[in-house]
């Protein structure tokens, strides 16, 4: 059935059909992860490659995730290695990307990982987007289907809101179950993480050695440098709630519940808080404050996610 936004569809055989034939044609389609929702092309096809980086207007330099139904596909396009398969098997399908080694032989094309000798890979666990991947012969690029730099969207009118009708179809999976982007671990060398995410680094070191960061993570992913996960306000961080008429996002019980306050998770959830961050970000921007003062988020687990994207946003 149709939306009242008429390129928003529900996911059923019909709209998986057209979804697919939409890709096959090297078109955009938006899909649900368990993450965020994202901008899907054919990795295979460099029309698809072009319109995904026109569409979002990201920079050319910054590579995209390939996403695959399983192993058995990805193994085409990337070396494989016994850290990965390590990986894999406790995580996979799940909210974790990883970089390796681009195989000769590979079909990606090479604009989607940025000219690069290594490819981002994932296994989205959405029931939509498997059922998708299990449909095609050729994985998905998909990067989150914002505009470059700004919040990532978890649920289908957040992508609406970035592209409006641009995007013909954009399937509504529901609400993004953890609502930040992916851990992105880099396997291509020592096992180092690049972006933080719900799984942490921690949770990653009990099954392959990484090397872990000390405080402040320095990213080197290309897309990491720059001002990222931004809704386009300014951000002061660690405060102390006050009573002025700023967007105050809290974490936590507290005693004293305004207007302006946004808490992230009242039961001081960390996971709870990841998947409130985004929504809420977007509903400060939407009624209109013009400054965001975060308290202090604890940063173990994915606090730790949390924070980075808090950082990033605030530069
Ligand atoms: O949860 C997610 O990962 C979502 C959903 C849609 O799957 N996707 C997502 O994609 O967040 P995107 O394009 O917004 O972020 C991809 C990140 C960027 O920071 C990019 O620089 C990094 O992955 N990346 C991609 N290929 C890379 C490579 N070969 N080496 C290092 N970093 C890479
Ligand atoms: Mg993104």
């Amino acid at each position: 059935m149709k939306n009242v936004y008429s390129n928003i569809y529900s996911f059923n055989k019909k709209t998986l059909k057209k979804s697919v034939n939409s890709l096959k044609l090297g078109n955009i389609v938006s899909l649900p992860t368990e993450t965020v929702y994202g901008l899907g092309g054919n990795a295979y096809s460099k029309t698809a490659i072009k319109k995904i980086y026109e569409i979002k207007k990201r920079p050319k330099s910054n590579p995209l995730i390939i996403h695959y139904y399983s192993f058995k596909e990805a193994n085409n396009d990337v070396l494989l290695n016994k850290n990965f398969f390590k990986l894999y098997k406790k995580f996979c399908p799940g909210p974790i990307t990883f970089i390796l080694k681009k195989k000769k032989s590979s079909k990606i094309v090479s604009s989607a990982s940025a000219t690069l000798n290594t490819i981002a890979i994932r296994f989205p666990k959405h029931r939509v987007v498997r059922t998708i991947l299990k449909s095609l012969n050729f994985p998905i690029a998909m990067p989150s289907a914002n505009l470059s730099s700004g919040l990532s969207p978890v649920n289908p009118l957040d992508v609406y809101d970035e592209f409006k009708k641009k995007i013909k179809i954009i399937i509504d999976g529901g609400q993004s179950k953890i609502g930040i982007e992916s851990t992105v671990v880099d396997l291509s060398g020592k096992p180092k993480i690049l972006r933080p995410g719900i799984i942490s680094p921690n949770q990653i070191n009990k099954t392959v050695k990484i090397i872990l960061p000390k405080r402040n993570l320095k990213i080197k992913s290309p897309g990491m440098l720059r001002r990222h996960y931004s809704p386009g306000l300014p951000i002061v961080l660690n405060q102390k709630p006050s009573n002025d008429k700023h967007a105050y996002i809290i974490f936590g019980k507290i005693s004293d519940n305004r207007v302006n306050y946004f808490n992230l998770s009242k039961n001081a959830d960390l996971k709870e808080a990841a998947a409130n961050l985004y929504k809420v970000m977007r509903k400060i921007k939407k009624k209109g404050y013009k400054k965001i003062f975060v308290s202090r988020i604890p940063n173990i687990g994915p606090g730790i996610a949390i924070n980075d994207r808090l950082r990033r946003a605030s530069k």
